[in-house]
């Protein structure tokens, strides 16, 4: 059905796509892997017209074809969503559906609201997302933004659908209703191309792998024929080793307790204690009230009842620097609005929360700044060209570290990660987990929010785990399966598995 070869991409002299090659057949669901920065959604911008290649030669059923815009290729069926998604939040539900594609009475003009809303509403419903089709999208959770691309894609009668780490900001039960709708659509005729860090689900779902490092072709298998360790090696061009490094972290001394943290309507009456040197990880579905917690703690967010006590003393935290006074650090969960300025450069961005680091008394030193800067850099792994490359410009892993590397130059006694990895490479994700670890063993104490359960089992000491707003249960390390810590995220009734 589509054929890429040979394909070739430079920005400014930079070489991101060397000879890659790439087909996806009839009813195919074909994985599209690759460490950070490997130029997985380069490539997929080709094939669909937002960047222009340097060489080679795509073709379509066989025809070749050379889009100058997404509207070419979505004429032909072939649409894309966005890592980035493309969500208007002010506009409704059904207005972002119809971007680009309003239907209007014959030609005057004259949008069909209520058709477009009726319709809305059909597909999302269909897609398992019953909500009033007129509210702004911007309201819904990320998860049920990413609905509304797919509900967009089906809308245009695609043949081909895109999915650049669709999952990575969804939960379980999310996942499950996406991988239910590819299954459908598949069957009804459509091809996928699904790139994603997550080899657990590409093994689930997918018939085919293509695996790129470093803009170069490695090769493709077929899912039934390869194993994870042979796809990591063609990934990272080694054996990788133990997903989770080991962590020799003595935990100490309680560091944080919170007493009966109420914020109305998000979370109710949560209780618990934090130790140095140890990794607590707070797990549960998409908007069970995890961040609210983290975001009541740190003072973004103000809670109506609770307490707060460091170092055993009661201490009043109502806004982040007040938190970061008291040695907390908090890297969100939402790089795009709140961890990052994309139009900065990474010095930039990692200067603005460690101002002090490269100056003396007040002045900034720029020789300092750049060795602090650079130190970081290396530390993270960051594949970058250099400190001032924008922040928007890195692949969204690297952005993820760039955003870690914000707040690890300030040292913080107590840090808080909201999903430290999403859209983190499996390499990387050993890297941040080492950071964790080592981390801990300094003796920080570890608040990590996360919804890849992997993660939580093969990271946490202990996992508290909530739903709807409630801790609803707490594993040890001893006892901690995935489906204990899925029994009590969904309120303690239903067992869901991928
Ligand atoms: N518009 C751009 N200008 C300059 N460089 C770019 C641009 N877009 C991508 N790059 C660079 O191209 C390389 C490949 O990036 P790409 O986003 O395709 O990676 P990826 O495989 O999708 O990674 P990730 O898994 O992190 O999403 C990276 O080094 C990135 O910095
Ligand atoms: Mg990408």
């Amino acid at each position: 059905m589509i054929e890429m070869t040979g394909i070739d991409k430079a920005f400014n002299g930079n070489v991101v796509l060397k000879g890659v090659n790439f087909s996806l057949e009839d009813g195919e669901i074909h994985a599209l892997m690759g460490e950070n920065g490997a130029g997985k959604s380069t490539l997929m911008k080709i094939l669909t017209g937002i960047y222009e290649r340097d060489a080679g030669v795509i073709k379509v059923n066989g025809q070749e074809v050379n889009f100058k815009s997404p509207k070419e290729a979505e004429a032909l069926g072939i649409t894309v969503i966005h890592q980035e998604l493309n969500i208007l939040p002010d506009l409704s539900v059904a207005e972002n559906l119809f971007l680009g594609n309003e239907q209007t009475l014959g030609r005057t003009g004259i949008l069909k609201t209520k058709e477009m809303n009726k319709e809305a509403s059909r597909i999302l419903s269909q897609l398992g997302l019953d909500i009033d089709v007129k509210t702004p999208a911007g309201q819904l959770s990320v998860g049920k933004q990413q609905i509304i691309e797919i509900a967009k894609a089906i809308e245009t009668k695609a043949k081909v659908i895109i999915m650049d780490e669709p999952t990575a900001a969804l939960t379980d039960r999310e996942i499950q209703t996406l991988f239910k709708t590819i299954h459908k659509l598949q069957e009804q005729g459509v091809s996928f191309v699904y790139i994603s860090h997550r080899m657990e689900e590409i093994f689930a779902i997918c018939n085919r792998i293509t695996i790129l490092r470093d803009g170069q072709y490695v090769g493709v298998r077929v899912i039934k024929e390869t194993t994870f360790d042979e796809i990591v090696k063609m990934m990272v061009g080694r054996e990788l080793g133990e997903r989770f490094p080991e962590r020799h972290a003595e935990i100490g001394d309680v560091k944080l307790e919170v007493k009966g943290l109420t914020r109305e309507g998000y979370c109710e009456d949560i209780n618990f204690k934090l130790r140095k040197g140890e990794v607590l990880a707070i797990a549960g579905l998409m908007g069970a009230g995890r961040t609210e917690v983290a975001q009541a703690i740190f003072g973004y967010r103000k809670m109506a009842k609770g307490e707060i006590f460091i170092d055993g003393k009661k201490v009043k935290i109502t806004n982040p620097l007040h938190a970061k006074k008291h040695g907390i650090g908090y890297v969100t969960e939402d790089r795009k609005s709140e961890g990052l300025v994309v139009d900065f450069s990474i010095k930039d961005n990692v200067l603005l929360t460690n101002l002090d680091k490269a100056s003396n008394m007040g002045i900034i030193n720029r020789t300092k700044e750049k060795s602090f800067v650079s130190d970081l850099i290396k530390k993270l792994g960051v594949r970058t060209s250099g400190p001032m490359q924008t922040a928007k410009s890195l692949s969204g892993g690297n952005q993820q570290k760039v955003v870690i590397a914000k707040w690890l130059g300030d040292e913080p006694k107590i840090l808080i990660l909201d999903e430290p990895t999403r859209g983190v490479d499996i390499g990387a994700k050993k890297e941040i987990y080492q950071i964790i670890n080592n981390l801990a063993e300094q003796g920080v104490a570890i608040l990590m929010i996360s919804s890849e359960l992997p993660e939580v089992i093969g990271m946490a000491d202990r996992v508290l785990v909530m739903h709807e707003g409630k801790i609803t249960g707490e594993v040890t390390k001893e006892n901690m399966t995935q489906e204990k810590i899925m029994y009590y995220a969904t309120g303690g009734d239903k067992v869901v598995q991928i």
